[in-house]
């Protein structure tokens, strides 16, 4: 089967009745999402809040339900995917022009489960470009001083325009190669002004749970016990 069917569809093993959900945004949590619409059919009750537009339209055409995320003080846990995972369990995301509002959901969540094909396990991240979301205003200016961090930043296009985010702003796909030190990289994007906020996870993730050819594991992140 494929891996990042094996993970997606693993993790919603975790999903008790009841439970208020972060539902992700991309190709692997895609099947966490169709294997939870499986779930609730046969009687599980759940509420989800979605990170994109995109998990919006798929849930609600599977019958899930969805509530705002205003109305919610805290999740009990959500599935996302991830570009890359090191062995700390930081993560690289927003590939999918998602990482703000995965970013808020993540971060009001008890437990936050990862699902990860295993070509996205890295020792060190960096080989993905990190997607940092910025406003439109003046998105040049902030460009300028995110290339000061040692990368290349590149705006994200779609077709022959600027790819704009569910919130209306724009993606630097930034080219770092290595990054050492996610933490402070993470703490000196987000000190930018213009920077909405940047695809690096740190020390957010539980449980990374990794597809492979035939098979599937989940990894605890123990510092998070
Ligand atoms: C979207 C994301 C996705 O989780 C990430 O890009 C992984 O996607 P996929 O599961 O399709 O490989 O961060 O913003």
């Amino acid at each position: 089967m494929d891996a990042k069917r094996l993970a997606g569809e693993k993790a919603v093993e975790y999903v008790e009745d009841g439970m208020i959900l972060g539902l992700g945004t991309g190709s692997t949590v895609y099947w966490s999402i169709l294997k939870l619409a499986e779930f609730v059919q046969r009687g599980l009750t759940v509420s989800c809040v979605a990170t994109s537009k995109k998990t919006e339209v798929l849930a609600t055409e599977l019958g899930i339900q969805l509530r705002d995320i205003f109305e919610c003080r805290g999740l009990d846990l959500t599935i996302d995917g991830a570009d890359e995972i090191d062995e700390n369990f930081n993560l690289i995301k927003g590939g999918g022009g998602a990482l703000f509002r995965e970013k808020m959901v993540a971060s009001i969540s008890r437990r936050f489960i990862v699902v990860v094909d295993d070509s996205k396990c890295v020792s060190t991240l960096g080989r993905f470009v990190l997607p940092v979301e910025i406003v439109q205003f003046g998105w040049n200016i902030t460009s300028n001083r995110v290339a000061e961090l040692d990368c290349v930043p590149k705006l994200r296009m779609e077709k022959d325009v600027p790819f704009v985010t569910d919130n209306g702003n724009y993606i630097l796909d930034c080219t770092f190669n290595t990054i050492n030190d996610p933490q402070g990289l993470d703490r000196k994007l987000n000190a930018i002004t213009g920077v909405v906020d940047n695809g690096l996870f740190v020390g957010m993730a539980d449980t990374a749970i990794v597809g492979g050819q035939d098979s599937v594991i989940a990894k605890v992140n123990n510092t998070r016990l």
